[in-house]
């Protein structure tokens, strides 16, 4: 009997956990994100800026790379053909060396040490109550990985709970994903 009762309160906690604190809720399933980074007196400033998905990390300024398989019977890759990149929380984790990263398609393969709990939608009170990507203990950074203009060379996606050198400190927005979905990202 014990061991039956330490089953169902297990699933009870995990709900009682995800209850928003607020009156709208915050809705689930997939959702896509863009940097939000007021200027504070430099020239990197975002407002919402695609974060694309590719080669397993994220970026804003760069394109999603997206593979669809030919010849799969059934699939349809022209339903896959979106630009956009959708997140699933349990799809993300945080790299050794602090990037953020997803797991391929039908694979759970990721780095040992990598971080994968503490994510969350949550909805700010504040300017507009956006739903933002809130993480436990981390704190969500642009790292510049090109040459540029400020604000159009590509940043790639960092989460760490000091800033890395050369970053810029950043918040993460999460929207419901516009129409255009993709198989899988390369
Ligand atoms: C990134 O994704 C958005 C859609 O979410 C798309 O409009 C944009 O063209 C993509 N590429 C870049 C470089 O932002
Ligand atoms: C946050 O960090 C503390 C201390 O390192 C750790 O005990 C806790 O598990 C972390 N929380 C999450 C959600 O990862």
């Amino acid at each position: 009997m014990k061991s039956v009762l330490a089953l169902i309160a297990c699933p009870l906690a995990v709900l009682a956990a995800s209850i928003p604190r607020d009156v709208e809720a915050v809705p689930s399933g997939p959702f896509s994100a863009g940097a939000w980074k007021i200027a504070q007196g430099t020239d990197v400033f975002f407002f919402g800026t695609a974060i694309n998905a590719t080669g397993g990390k994220f970026y804003i300024n760069r394109d999603t790379s997206t593979y669809c398989p030919e010849g799969v019977s059934g699939l349809d890759c022209t339903a896959y053909s979106g630009s956009g990149t959708s997140f699933a929380i349990g799809n993300v984790y945080v790299a050794p060396d602090g990037s953020l990263s997803y797991t391929q398609a039908h694979s759970a393969s990721m780095p040992s040490g990598s971080i994968v709990t503490g994510f969350s939608r949550e909805q700010s009170q504040a300017f507009g109550a956006p739903i933002y990507l809130y993480s436990a203990n981390l704190s969500w950074y642009l790292c510049p990985v090109t040459e540029g203009e400020p604000r159009e060379r590509t940043y790639q996606i960092f989460a760490s709970s000091e800033a890395p050198e050369g970053c810029y400190g950043t918040q993460v927005r999460t929207y419901t994903p516009g129409s255009g979905h993709v198989w899988q990202y390369a």
